[in-house]
């Protein structure tokens, strides 16, 4: 398997080199660079999704994903490994994790996270098991927490104690679902949340409930169950996967991402969603008062995110910039899904915001500003286009208008502001070959007398952060090479660009070598 010869490569060789020679082994390759991040994370090859394992190593951050490299879907589950000084420049590691232990083999190592410990790296994670299904009444599946450890942050071993953690014989909790070990360490004691749910359908016929539970340990080997900590209340899903608990400005902020919420209204569109909740941890009794659930992100392609402490204390959040039961049109070039950027949060007025980490400016190169254009047509301003670079514009909100990025020929994605309803909405509709889902995906903006617009583009994603953080929309998008234009567009009345930046940015992720 890929990860054994990685791991016997390791002996001898550079991690460069291993990487390399992994590759070569590897039955998918990427063909295309067409839409190839420059600077997000994506798989070398092969499948990706969830982030994994984020964390600070001996002063380095690591970041893992859930990965199949033998084919460009979904797989028996491996974690891929990337590493970086500064969350932005990322290097390839050997593939840390592989499917081969009896908790594991069947379905794969599924998500978790990673901590340093004593100058090791813990990673504790999903090992998932399937099973034939014989009745409703049984589990179809096993899943348990297992820990694997490494002394260099590259080779991983997983320990002879696992499953380290079983899903308790407790009438309230799902013993099939239970996935997705977030650990963190509280004043000096550990504790992780696990992704469950209450127990199947009942025989009233009610939907199973998402929820979290709490454990805690002194060692990261033995643990006790604490509590079940937050629970769906109606709409809120029948399954909550990778809980993820942070204290933000003094706010305990419990992210996850739950299944089966309906939509509502033109919200909760996407096939499962990804969400925050406000409250207080108590880690004496492991309850948590907290109130409502409100999303992350409002874009099309958004989750599962796994947040992180930079070295300097900020907390910082990647999720995978892609959805669930879409389609990913670049499984034709070897590859298939990327993550988001680095997004710092902060609690600001009883709201989670998420704004891009300082640490992006370093990937900045040419600049090109204009201040004050007012327009009342269809406008480009020159050298204000690309499809890798950041652009930043602040306009006046008088009137609704529509910005065009990667336009070219027929093709263009269409962010849309409307002045009556301080609507903001995206359309992919025209964004490439073969885009996955269609329509709008909208978020309703605080009325304000301007709107700053801070769109980061790719070579197939564009994520835009309105208003310092008041949103986030992510999406992917399929165009031409060639779709570079940038367009702004009055509808009803000028439109005041008050000013605009667009900065063309570097390669922060190692691209793949296409033969
Ligand atoms: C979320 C998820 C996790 C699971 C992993 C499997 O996207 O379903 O709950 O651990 O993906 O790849």
């Amino acid at each position: 398997m890929l990860a054994a010869t990685a791991t016997a490569a390791c002996l001898i060789l550079p991690v460069s080199s291993q990487v390399d020679a992994a590759i070569e082994r590897n039955p998918v390759q990427v063909t295309n660079v067409r839409w190839y991040p420059a600077y997000h994370i994506a798989p070398y090859a092969g499948w990706a999704n969830d982030p994994n394992g984020f964390c600070t190593y001996k002063g380095e951050y690591h970041f893992f994903y859930q990965h199949y490299p033998y084919a460009t879907h979904w797989g028996p589950m491996h974690w891929g490994h990337v590493v970086s000084k500064d969350l932005v420049h990322w290097e390839n590691l050997p593939v840390a994790l592989e499917p081969d232990h009896i908790y594991d083999a069947s379905g794969g190592c599924f998500s978790g996270s990673g901590i340093e410990k004593d100058g090791k790296l813990y990673l504790i994670y999903t090992g998932h098991v399937d099973l034939p299904v014989i009745s409703k009444d049984y589990a179809d599946r096993i899943e348990s927490q297992n820990v694997a450890v490494s002394s260099d942050g590259i080779n991983f071993e997983k320990i002879a104690e696992n499953p380290v953690i079983y899903a308790p014989q407790h009438p309230e909790i799902s013993q099939s679902d239970f996935r997705d070990p977030k650990v963190w360490l509280h004043n000096g004691k550990y504790y992780a949340l696990v992704g469950s749910r209450t127990p199947t359908v009942d025989p009233a016929g009610t939907e199973a409930q998402g929820q979290i539970v709490m454990f805690e340990s002194n060692d990261l080997i033995n643990w006790n169950f604490k509590n079940i900590i937050a629970c769906a209340e109606g709409n809120q899903g029948f399954m909550w996967e990778c809980p993820n608990l942070a204290n933000i400005d003094n706010c305990d902020v419990l992210i996850f991402s739950p299944q089966g919420v309906k939509p509502e209204g033109n919200k909760f569109l996407n096939w499962h969603q990804s969400v925050y909740i406000l409250g207080k941890m108590n880690y004496d009794t492991g309850v948590y008062s907290h109130g409502n659930f409100e999303l992350l992100d409002y874009g099309f392609d958004f989750y599962a995110p796994q947040v992180t402490q930079a070295l300097d204390g900020r907390t910082i959040m990647i999720g995978w910039l892609d959805m669930w039961a879409g389609k990913f049109p670049e499984d034709t070039d070897g590859w298939a899904c990327q993550m988001t950027v680095p997004r710092e949060l902060r609690v600001v007025n009883n709201k989670l915001i998420s704004l891009p980490a300082k640490e992006l400016e370093s990937l900045r190169q040419n600049e090109t500003s204009y201040q004050n254009c007012v327009i009342n047509k269809k406008t480009s301003l020159k050298n204000i286009n690309g499809a890798v670079g950041e652009l930043i514009t602040t306009i006046d909100t008088k009137n609704s208008f529509d910005i065009e990025l990667r336009a070219g020929g027929s093709e263009k994605t269409v962010f849309s502001y409307d002045a009556k309803t301080n609507i903001f909405k995206i359309n992919r509709d025209k964004s490439g070959a073969s885009i996955p889902t269609k329509g709008y995906r909208e978020v309703k903006l605080a009325p304000a007398d301007e709107i700053n617009l801070r769109f980061f583009l790719d070579r197939s994603s564009i994520e835009v952060f309105i208003n310092e953080g008041e949103a986030v929309m992510s999406t992917r998008v399929y165009p031409k090479e060639t779709s570079t234009g940038i367009n702004f567009v009055p509808r009803g009345g000028e439109m005041n660009i008050k000013d605009v930046t667009f900065y063309t940015l570097g390669e922060g992720f190692p691209q793949p070598k296409v033969k």
